[in-house]
């Protein structure tokens, strides 16, 4: 199937080019380093829920501005370990291999190397999240997005039936103890703030109503009420059934580039590069609703 094509908004001037089949697109002539106007917001959100992964090339973002442009979609959360924060912005989180002068890592290293969907561990997991490239790798450290929608389109009809009535439990310390040992351990303060969390397995999307996957590899444990490790095993085939080349689009990063995807329709993980290279990301997120 072709990418669709081009559209531009006669009321914002806004022009959104999709990049793949599925999922993304790339939104033209819009400047974010200043606010906003309504009927950009209301383009931009439309095209959101449209495409799951909008791409902003060549913006200038300081974090003031990451915070005004984010929080015009809802509550920021900042990240769960509060020393990823930028000077002075809680909501923002830097995601990055960087060291500071004492030798600590200042954000969050290797974070979301498995296919996840942000924060799903919370009761109200995030709508959207917003990832700033201020410096990238010449190469490698791409981040792949998937369209939880065109995967629940393509689920085979057994696998639907099984999924439409299972809740998958999202369970954050069990994340990080399995694929972030790298780091320091969580606190016992920093687990209380996340106990696991059960959501459907296939949830409603708020605003168009599309159905979309929402199990992912990475932040879902197992599956309620069933034996752990078939359960287990159930979120990882739907995972990986979920993630396949044709469900994917994968961005390559350039400085400036600014990335907003909706979390309520999409999983993404980060991939490897060159740990020579420093990779210096700051990213917000904005809290959803009670997935349905
Ligand atoms: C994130 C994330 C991927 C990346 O910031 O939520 O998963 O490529 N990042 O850094
Ligand atoms: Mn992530």
């Amino acid at each position: 199937m072709p990418t669709p094509a081009a559209t531009a908004s006669a009321r914002s001037g806004i022009r959104v080019r999709p990049l793949t089949e599925h999922i993304g697109a790339e939104v033209e002539n819009v400047d974010l380093s200043r606010p906003i106007s309504q009927a950009e917001f209301e383009d931009i959100n439309d095209a959101l829920v449209t495409h799951s992964v909008l791409v902003f090339r060549d913006q200038d973002l300081p974090p003031a501005m990451h915070v005004d442009f984010s929080a015009r979609f809802g509550r920021l959360v900042g990240h769960l370990v509060k020393r990823f924060s930028v000077e002075d912005y809680p909501e923002v989180t830097y995601i990055s291999n960087v060291r500071n002068e004492k030798g600590e890592m200042i954000g969050a290293d290797r974070a979301g190397m498995v296919w996840h969907s942000d924060m799903s561990y919370f009761p109200r997991p995030m709508l959207g999240s917003m990832l700033y490239g201020v410096e990238c790798p010449p190469e490698g450290a791409d981040t792949e997005f998937a369209s939880m929608f065109a995967a629940h389109d393509a689920l085979p009809a057994s696998l639907h039936a099984l999924l439409a009535r299972s809740r998958g439990v999202h369970d954050y310390a069990w994340h990080y103890a399995n694929y972030l040992s790298h780091r320091p351990p969580l606190t016992e303060d920093e687990k209380a703030k996340a106990p696991p969390v059960a959501h459907p397995a296939l949830r409603t999307h708020p605003v168009s109503g599309r159905k979309a996957v929402y199990l992912s590899e990475g932040l879902t444990r197992t599956v309620e009420g069933m034996d752990e490790e078939a359960g287990r095993r159930l979120v990882v085939e739907v995972s990986q059934f979920a993630t396949q080349p044709q469900f994917v689009y994968r961005h390559k990063w350039r400085p400036r580039d600014l990335v907003f995807w909706d979390n309520r329709s999409t999983m993404h993980r980060a991939t490897e590069f060159d740990n020579r290279h420093r990779r210096l990301m700051r990213r917000t997120t904005v809290e959803g609703d009670v997935p349905f």
